[in-house]
């Protein structure tokens, strides 16, 4: 049984096959309407979430199976002391799959060290969102037609960002991939996403605080919100929240095919006349993650279309 809890769990193959399969299920979702009849999917969501939740389910039912779970811990047997470890003992009973969300980094490995069946960490604290991470990749590819040989922008939230750690991670496997990383000196990427991950791959990268000096050379433009659910302190984060706007000023300094991403939800970060931009693609970005998240329930369920 395999389960997804960090973007390297996958090989480099098995990655390019769900992109591929999700590329499929893009072509011809008629044909995948029942590969998962008869088997059941459990979210179990101990934080908020609008599109990783509903992602999957919408993702599971377009399958042809079902979905149950829960959306906050708060309804959970949390609230009575219940340890992951006997949840997910639980839920194996009643679903196939579980995709877990959870604040604590490392909550959903310990959970698929207990469960009867695959678990996909869902996002955990400010450490892993391997399939947000999917999503991302699956717009590259069909938005920019590679994953290799690009210079990408990374602005915004890099040291809590959990999308931005994984996405790191998973493109620091292509060659020619070159990482603009923007971001005020209190929350820069973390050591460790340097020393053992963009360096040991012979990646190239700077680290800078102008979004509008860098903007020119971006092939893609990763925004993220500064995350007040991650500050310890409040007056931190309105210190830092409106940092980074990006405007149409702005993208009158962007390359013509330059494309925005962005995992959502956001706050001010991205203008909302920044929208009709042909360039922003971070809403065609949420419909790309339905489709890999498809894939990746086939995957891991060993699923074949007929
Ligand atoms: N991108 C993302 O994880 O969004 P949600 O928090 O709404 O799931």
């Amino acid at each position: 049984m395999q389960h997804l809890i960090d973007p390297m769990d996958l090989t480099q193959e098995e990655l390019g096959e769900i992109l591929a399969l999700a590329g499929e299920i893009m072509k011809e979702p008629e044909k995948f309407s029942e590969v998962c009849k008869g088997k059941k999917l459990a979210t179990l969501f101990y934080e908020p979430s609008t599109r990783t939740r509903l992602s999957f389910e919408s993702a599971m039912l377009e399958l042809g199976g079902s979905v149950l779970g829960f959306s906050e811990a708060s309804s959970s047997s949390a609230t009575k002391g219940e340890s992951v470890e006997d949840t997910v003992r639980v839920v194996g009973c009643f679903a196939d799959i579980i995709a877990m969300r959870h604040p604590n980094e490392g909550a959903p490995k310990l959970a698929s060290m207990f469960s009867p069946v695959p678990v996909i960490n869902a996002g955990d604290g400010g450490h892993n969102h391997p399939t947000q991470t999917l999503t991302d990749l699956l717009t590259i590819l069909s938005e920019k037609g590679r994953l290799e040989g690009f210079t990408i922008g990374l602005c915004g939230d890099l040291k809590f960002g959990r999308t931005v750690h994984s996405l790191v991670k998973a493109l620091s496997r292509y060659t020619g991939v070159r990482f603009v990383l923007i971001s005020p000196p209190e929350l820069k990427v973390p050591d460790y996403i340097i020393t053992e991950v963009i360096e040991p791959a012979g990646l190239e990268y700077t680290e800078v605080t102008s979004l509008e000096e860098n903007i020119g050379q971006l092939d893609i433009l990763y925004m993220t919100r500064v995350q007040r659910e991650r500050f310890f302190n409040e007056a931190d984060y309105v210190r830092l929240k409106d940092t980074y706007i990006l405007d149409e000023k702005k993208m009158r300094m962007a390359r013509p095919d330059m494309i925005i991403l962005h995992p959502l939800p956001r706050v001010n970060e991205i203008a909302a006349g920044v929208d009709n931009d042909p360039r922003a693609a971070y809403f065609r970005q949420v419909r790309y993650g339905k489709y890999v998240r498809m894939a990746l329930i086939m995957k891991l369920l060993e699923k074949a279309a007929e």
